[in-house]
């Protein structure tokens, strides 16, 4: 009997990760990826870029989208990411990631790209309105992933159906090329009390850049009264809070603002409620502001610092283009070559 199993990647452990430049980032950004992107880049080879080509599946102001830009690289070094340590960079800097997008639209299928469940909740009800970027996004996030050969993906839960299908194309792409092993089977990294952060107003949809209410989200450049006020009128309910994770269950709105506060003070939901159990949120909510205050006032003081200096940032993220570009070079000619274009060897 022949063995099925698919070779291994050998390759080196590399982390990649990035944010859309599309909107004010939140509270859900930064408990779901931007503290995981500090964390691993000790541990291993981090590359995070902005996503500024997935941001322009939906119409971006060119001027807002610049300025945007240089806030998500401002907000990942304000948050831990540490330029000497990771590489910070613009999608848009390395064009290898649009070039293996094109091989890889010729690889994934449209029944993949058919149950994505972002595309519909994007699209909405005029799917055919929508741009064919919206719908070939998931091919682009396996190209970012796998022009580095990433096999680690910090991101929150909502990035879980793309991460599958980055494994989909690596897979088929290994498997019609007869290349087993070139592209890892990326592990994403989700887990996590901050994983899916919920709107403040309600305990059921995720908190969200696009929800057209303020007080949904807590914005990291929110000032120390606007995080306070936010927090004060988050929905609740008028039980107090109970002793088991159970037992909130049918609160999420509660749920959601207890696993906010584990979040940011490094703890389990289940040390949170240990604490607080038999208190309502009258009691709660200030002490989950001041909690957020001293977190993320830092962090919202500390991007407006770097961003008072953009010409140093675009320093940065010019850098980090030439870096990860060397990196991205070599794998793209290797596909290349795989795929049996003649140009790989004149490149
Ligand atoms: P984006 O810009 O929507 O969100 C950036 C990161 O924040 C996480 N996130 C959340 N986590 C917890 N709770 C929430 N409410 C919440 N909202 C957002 C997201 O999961 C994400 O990790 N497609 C990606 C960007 C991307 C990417 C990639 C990510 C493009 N290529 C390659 C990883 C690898 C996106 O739109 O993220």
């Amino acid at each position: 009997m022949t063995d099925q199993t698919p070779a291994p990647y050998a390759g080196p452990k590399r982390v990649l990760s990035g944010v859309q430049p599309s909107g004010a980032l939140h509270l859900g950004n930064y408990l779901g990826a931007l503290v995981k992107f500090a964390r691993l880049q000790h541990e291993m080879k981090t590359l995070i870029f902005v996503a500024d080509l997935h941001a322009i599946t939906v119409f971006q102001d060119p001027a807002l989208l610049a300025a945007q830009t240089r806030e998500i690289a401002a907000a990942y070094i304000a948050s831990g990411l540490d330029p000497k340590v990771a590489t910070i960079f613009p999608q848009s800097a390395v064009p290898e990631h649009a070039e293996l997008a094109w091989i890889f639209n010729c690889v994934a299928r449209l029944g993949w790209l058919d149950r994505m469940t972002q595309f519909k909740e994007k699209s909405g009800k005029h799917k055919e309105r929508a741009s064919v970027g919206l719908y070939t996004y998931p091919v682009l996030q396996a190209a970012d992933i796998l022009i580095y050969k990433a096999t680690h993906v910090p991101v929150g839960e909502d990035q879980k159906q793309h991460l599958e299908l980055t494994r989909d194309v690596a897979g088929k792409f290994n498997h019609d090329f007869g290349a087993p092993g070139f592209f890892p089977l990326t592990d994403p990294l989700i887990e996590g009390p901050g994983a899916r952060i919920m709107s403040l107003r309600d305990g059921s949809a995720k908190m969200s850049k696009s929800d057209p209410s303020d007080l949904s989200r807590i914005n990291l450049l929110d000032d120390e009264e606007a995080i306070a006020n936010k927090i004060r009128k988050a929905r609740t309910d008028p039980e107090p809070l109970p002793e088991t994770l159970d037992e909130l269950k049918e609160r999420p709105e509660a749920r959601n603002l207890v696993g906010i506060y584990a979040a940011l003070d490094g703890r389990t939901d289940v040390q949170v409620l240990a604490e607080f159990a038999g208190q309502g949120f009258g009691a709660f909510k200030p002490k989950l502001a001041d909690l957020a205050v001293a977190k993320l006032g830092p962090v919202g003081a500390e991007m407006r610092r770097l961003m008072a200096d953009p010409a140093e940032l675009d320093r940065i993220l010019k850098a980090g283009g030439e870096h990860a570009r060397a990196i991205a070079a070599p794998t793209l000619r290797e596909v290349k070559e795989k795929v049996g274009f003649i140009s790989a060897g004149w490149l």
